[in-house]
């Protein structure tokens, strides 16, 4: 088995949410020359979906900012737990549906909430849906799963006890 750190993001849909934080974090992590520490996926609770690429307007801000985003939509299962370290829940009903699908306490605690790790809010509100809304709702989930990457990442490498040093030699 692999040692990288191995992260999923899932929201309900997997075609706006989870595969734009999904892009975003590789992205940032790319930027930092880390690629090689992690494993980053995502899905969606629900299967109305699989198989799809993101949501139009989800692929086209992405683009704006310079990330191409390929993942095909596929739904989470119960073997996810064994197979990645965190799983970033969207909202509260994306958390809950997952926590009910742990057999224990230790796959439990591998559940947060993407918003936990953005810095400009209290608490851990939900990254909001934008599925039924026009794209100033797409550019602001973008917004919000930049911004959650970033306070992820620094939590993360914190976690693993990772020190300026090995980052800088990665960085390199
Ligand atoms: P997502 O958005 O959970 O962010 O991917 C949705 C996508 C599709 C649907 C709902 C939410 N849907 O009902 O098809």
């Amino acid at each position: 088995m692999s040692n990288k750190i191995k992260v999923l993001f899932v929201c309900l849909g997997n075609i706006c949410r989870s595969p734009a934080a999904e892009g975003a974090f590789k992205h940032l992590v790319q930027k930092k020359g880390l690629e090689d520490l992690f494993e980053i996926d995502s899905a969606g609770t629900a299967d109305y979906h699989v198989g799809e690429l993101p949501h139009e307007t989800t692929r086209q801000v992405a683009r704006e900012r310079g990330i191409i985003l390929t993942h095909h939509c596929r739904q989470f299962e119960k073997t996810d737990f064994m197979r990645f370290d965190y799983i970033l829940a969207m909202d509260n009903s994306n958390f809950r549906n997952i926590a009910s699908m742990a057999v224990d306490e230790s796959q439990k605690k591998k559940v947060f909430k993407f918003r936990k790790f953005d810095s400009t809010v209290n608490g851990e509100p939900d990254v909001p849906d934008p599925y039924y809304g026009g794209v100033a709702g797409f550019e602001h989930v973008q917004d919000i799963v930049e911004r959650s990457s970033q306070g992820f990442l620094e939590w993360i490498l914190q976690n693993h006890n990772l020190s300026t040093a090995v980052l800088e030699e990665y960085e390199e």
